[in-house]
């Protein structure tokens, strides 16, 4: 096992009714700025549910907060709150705007150009207190330091990372998310089926425990992801795929194992180019990527068949192959696409621009053992493009 620090701060309130206690973890009188998206939290009710909550202090509201949160937006965000000089961002919505709300909370009293937190690390020092009500499940934001923020007008998409953005807390209410269209449901399954991926198909670091936690996890969303999306007010069946969501991405299950992430890397790059969900940019790549490594990643994949998949017949060759179709099978079935190619949009040369995009922003060398170069993102993306 490798050696780790862990430390997650974020007060997970799980369960019905849960949005009420936001009155106990909130001061009177605090002067709370309320951010979400589109205004799915009108119409599910959540919006009033909060305010209920928060009845006793100062509420200010920004709305508007897109998918892919964009840069412009969020600094609106920020010079209306460091003019109300606000106590706590209530970040009420998805993983976008959590993220956004991060980055808000980031660069309200970031001292240089805000910007350069996400294109240059620019050192975060301090940032405002941040909450949240997660109302999709899928990113993990809801208790994890990370952020993702786009840039249209650069055609970037770039993430942040601060222990000073973990939310205070995180109203995890599954109820919340019964309003999601079925296609927000997938996209949160194999989202955190990827977080988890990305943390367990590496190389044996004799860390057999978080290993089972990954295994779990991957095998508990194979098993509820189908009935969630099928039933979406099965509450157990929700309860169960939220808390796998968030176990996917807080910390714990990365904890003393080599990771990968160069298919985040390389999604980033395919929603910043033409604007495909998060998750369905990861359906695209992984499955390759996967074939691409198999010799890195040979005895995980073989665990993994066996494991997660049952698959015990045939050569390991086979047994390999078989793992990752049964996964690109469950995805497919989820209703996201494996193939680039199912993308009208996406350009014959997408692979190598991808490639060079990576490589100009110091990406040249990804994956857990840096072996995922330029030529093999364009080898990844070339099989993904090939009908
Ligand atoms: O904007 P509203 O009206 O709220 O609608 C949203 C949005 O259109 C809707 N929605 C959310 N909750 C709903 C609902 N609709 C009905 N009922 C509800 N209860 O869903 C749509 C998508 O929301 P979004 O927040 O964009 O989805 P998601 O949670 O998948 O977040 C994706 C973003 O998170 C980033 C992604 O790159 C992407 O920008 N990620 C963040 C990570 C992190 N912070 O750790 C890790 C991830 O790998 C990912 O990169
Ligand atoms: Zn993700």
């Amino acid at each position: 096992m490798l050696n780790f620090e862990y430390q997650n701060p974020t007060k997970i309130l799980f369960g019905k009714g849960q949005i009420q206690s936001i009155a106990r973890e909130v001061p009177a009188g605090a002067k709370v700025m309320l951010t979400y998206g589109g205004g799915s939290i009108r119409a599910n009710g959540v919006h009033a549910q909060v305010l209920a909550a928060l009845s006793a202090c100062t509420v200010i509201e920004f709305g508007g907060i897109e998918p892919n949160p964009e840069y412009a937006t969020l600094m609106r965000a920020v010079e209306i709150a460091r003019a109300e000089k606000v106590d706590l961002l209530l970040a009420v919505g998805g993983g976008s705007v959590l993220d956004g709300t991060k980055f808000i909370a980031a660069a309200i009293p970031f001292a240089g150009d805000p910007w350069d937190i996400l294109a240059k690390g620019g050192k975060v020092r301090s940032a405002v207190p941040l909450a949240s009500v997660l109302t999709l499940a899928a990113t993990g934001s809801e208790s994890n330091s990370f952020a993702v923020v786009s840039r249209r007008e650069l055609d970037l998409k770039l993430a942040f990372s601060s222990p000073h953005v973990y939310p205070k807390f995180a109203v995890l209410d599954p109820e919340t998310t019964f309003s999601l269209p079925p296609r927000q449901v997938a996209n949160g399954v194999v989202d955190a089926f990827v977080h988890t991926m990305e943390q367990y198909m590496t190389f044996p670091a004799q860390a057999e425990l978080n290993d089972r936690f990954a295994e779990s996890i991957l095998q508990t969303l194979v098993e509820v992801g189908p009935t969630t999306l099928a039933e979406p007010t099965n509450y157990n069946a929700r309860a169960t795929m939220v808390w796998s969501a968030t176990l996917a991405l807080n910390g714990l299950i990365g904890c003393g194992v080599p990771q990968d992430w160069a298919t985040h890397m390389i999604g980033h790059e395919l929603t910043a180019l033409y604007n495909i969900d998060h998750a369905r940019t990861l359906a695209t790549v992984l499955p390759h990527l996967l074939r691409v490594q198999a010799a890195g990643k040979r005895e995980k994949l073989l665990q993994f068949a066996d494991r997660v998949w049952g698959i015990r017949d045939g050569s390991e060759d086979e047994r390999i192959e078989a793992g990752i179709a049964k996964m690109e099978a469950f995805f497919e079935a989820m209703g996201l696409p494996t193939r680039l190619a199912r993308y009208d949009n996406v350009a014959p040369g997408t692979p190598a621009l991808v490639a060079a995009r990576l490589e100009s922003r110091g990406m040249a060398k990804l994956g857990e053992r840096g072996d995922i170069l330029p030529q093999t993102v364009t080898e990844i993306l070339t099989r993904s493009l090939a009908a």
